[in-house]
């Protein structure tokens, strides 16, 4: 057996259609078009790519974008009254502030400072509570990307197994939030799980959230399994790979994701789609 390929860049490009879509609506009632703040500190490279793929997605929806670039010594303080000049801007939806951030800054505290109904990164503890009490409204970008794909196969998921790689606050915790919503039985394998192998080969769907490169053997995926890959994991070669061994892996998923072209658009995409949902429940 061969997988077939959830061709994420393609399911991001419709998502962008229908935001699109929503904007032109949105014009032709004489509303504003939804506006989105993006902030990066520093010159980390991979930031800077990331940063860029937003903007240029704000410019292809017909979003209103603006964009602060602040120096790797800006203090929290600097920060945190740049937020609050964001949160009073009536024109502005989102606020996004790209992590990770240099050492002076403290995460937790940037994310908290950001208005709920601003946080389309789906960070802030309201709305990653509400995702947890089966209310979501700002969901974190990239689980709600893996939920639109997997919706794409049209696989029934309610009562099936899945087992996420990887328990970070920007993945893993909250796609198991989305899978249980779902109606999926939930495992999350983390650095102290001892039978990862184990617990995949009875996995129906397999979401690989670790960012280490090829950790997922091929040779562990039940046949038949959805395959999907969040790791963006650039190589010594300078080549991109995922945490998943794509090759094998294929042999014997039905579903499977490629890196490049799979999660990674559909964020961005899910990213607007955020904005939207901030700007029309607010405005
Ligand atoms: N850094 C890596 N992924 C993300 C993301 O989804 N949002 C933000 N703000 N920073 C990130």
């Amino acid at each position: 057996m061969s997988a077939q390929i959830i061709d994420g860049k393609n399911i991001a490009k419709q998502v962008r259609a229908e935001i699109k879509q929503s904007v032109t609506q949105r014009i032709a009632e004489n509303k504003r078009v939804p506006g989105l703040a993006v902030v990066l500190i520093g010159d980390n490279p991979a930031s800077q790519v990331y940063v860029n793929n937003k903007q240029k997605a704000c410019d292809d929806v017909g979003f209103l974008s603006q964009s602060y670039h602040l120096p790797s010594n800006t203090s929290q303080k600097q920060l945190l009254e740049l937020i609050q000049q964001l949160n009073s801007d009536n024109n502005i939806d989102g606020i996004l502030v790209q992590l990770p951030l240099p050492e002076q800054i403290d995460a937790s505290i940037v994310i908290e400072n950001i208005s709920p109904n601003k946080d389309v990164d789906g960070f802030h503890p309201q709305n990653v509570g509400k995702l947890m009490l089966r209310m979501p409204t700002l969901r974190p970008c990239t689980p709600y990307g893996v939920m639109r794909l997997l919706d794409s196969t049209g696989e029934v998921y309610k009562g099936r197994h899945a087992v996420i790689v990887g328990a970070s606050n920007i993945v893993g915790r909250p796609m198991t939030m989305e899978l249980l919503l779902a109606g999926a039985t939930v495992t999350v394998c983390h650095r102290f799980t001892s039978n990862t192998p184990e617990l995949i080969a009875n996995a129906d769907i397999v979401i690989a959230a670790a960012g280490k490169p090829d950790l997922v053997k091929g040779d562990w995926i039940k046949q038949g399994a959805t395959v999907i890959d969040v790791g963006i994991n650039r190589l010594e070669n300078g080549k991109l790979s995922g945490d998943v061994e794509f090759e094998s892996a294929k042999q014997r998923a039905a579903w499977i994701t490629p890196v490049p072209g799979g999660v990674g658009p559909m964020t961005v995409a899910m990213l607007m789609k955020n904005t939207l949902t901030a700007c029309d429940l607010h405005d």
